[in-house]
């Protein structure tokens, strides 16, 4: 097992595959030993810094019942409370590791947690932004491993938007030796840059994922072990809601798109799912479907993620 203590998790890139290796064991194991109302290793007397510039579900229960289950104390801030009333973030971060041992954000941009970690002196971890959502791939990694195996040598497409999701899912391939295709429509793709950067990890380390972003959603399923897509619309993009379900027209992962995946494929979705667009019901309800494995194991692979760095 590598030592992560203190380690930041800011875009899933600043992992090694064996660190990446060694926190999906570690949630395998808690997972297994939580089933079993064995208690966790404890954090007695830690406290978080739980704050979300943008609404949250998931992230936000996931995040605070890991904490609990650590023994931990969890305080949940929103816009209102961190980085309002004009304070810098430098003097908000220096007030916070008064009191915190860790610094979980969710915000706009990745510069915005990325200048949190550059001040703070407590792991910080991406509660998701803009570019990056290290956490949700991190819990698709081990549900992937739970229902398909090691994910190296599995194909992965993704269909929708070239969004956060997408960039981080190129980063967990390239680290995992998972061959990623994202296909997006005409002008909704990954950024070149990132791309590049998760290239230059899966040649870097060696781990043989082939990366690839297409237009062609049709060609880029077929034989796919896993089919995963996400909202059309992301949080910050209401505004381009209706043009966007337009642009995105064909998008949809449907029962006749899963069709042309492998037979054994299965369905993933971060959430929360806008049915009717990006996936229909008929996929997202059917058995091939692993949305809420997804949804639960965020609360695993969290708190195998803070037992590591804590
Ligand atoms: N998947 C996910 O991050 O969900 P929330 O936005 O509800 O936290
Ligand atoms: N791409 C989505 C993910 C939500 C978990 C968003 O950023 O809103």
């Amino acid at each position: 097992m590598q030592n992560l203590q203190g380690r930041d998790l800011l875009t899933l890139g600043e992992l090694t595959p064996g660190e990446l290796k060694d926190v999906l064991d570690r949630a395998v194991a808690q997972k297994q030993a939580r089933k079993m109302s064995q208690k966790p290793p404890v954090q007695s007397g830690k406290a978080a810094a739980l704050i979300f510039m943008k609404p949250s579900l998931r992230t936000r229960v996931s995040f605070e019942i890991a904490c609990v289950d650590l023994g931990m104390h969890p305080v949940v801030l929103g816009p209102n409370d961190a980085f309002s009333r004009e304070e810098t973030v430098h003097d908000t971060i220096k007030v916070l590791e008064r009191y915190v041992d860790v610094i979980v954000l969710r915000t706009f941009a990745q510069s915005h947690v990325e200048e949190v970690a550059l001040h703070a002196s407590v792991p910080v971890v991406n509660a998701l932004t803009d570019d990056y959502h290290p956490c949700q791939v991190l819990a698709d990694l081990l549900t992937i491993r739970e229902h398909k195996g090691d994910p190296a040598g599995l194909t992965m497409t993704y269909i929708g938007d070239g969004n956060n999701m997408a960039n981080t899912y190129l980063i967990g391939g390239a680290l995992s030796g998972m061959n990623v295709t994202i296909a997006t429509p005409a002008g909704f793709e990954t950024r070149p840059e990132i791309v590049t950067y998760a290239k230059e990890l899966a040649a870097h380390y060696g781990t043989g994922a082939k990366l690839e972003v297409t237009t062609d959603h049709r060609a880029a399923v077929a034989g796919a072990d896993i089919v995963v897509t996400d909202t059309w619309a992301s949080m910050g993009q209401e505004a381009e809601h209706a043009a966007r379900v337009a642009a995105f027209a064909g998008y949809s992962v449907d029962a006749a798109l899963m069709a042309l995946a492998d037979p054994a494929a299965i369905f993933m979705h971060c959430l929360p799912a806008h049915r009717g667009e990006e996936v229909t019901n008929e996929v997202i309800d059917s058995a091939q479907s692993v949305v809420f494995d997804e949804a639960e194991n965020r609360l695993h692979a969290q708190r195998a993620w803070l037992s590591l760095v804590l």
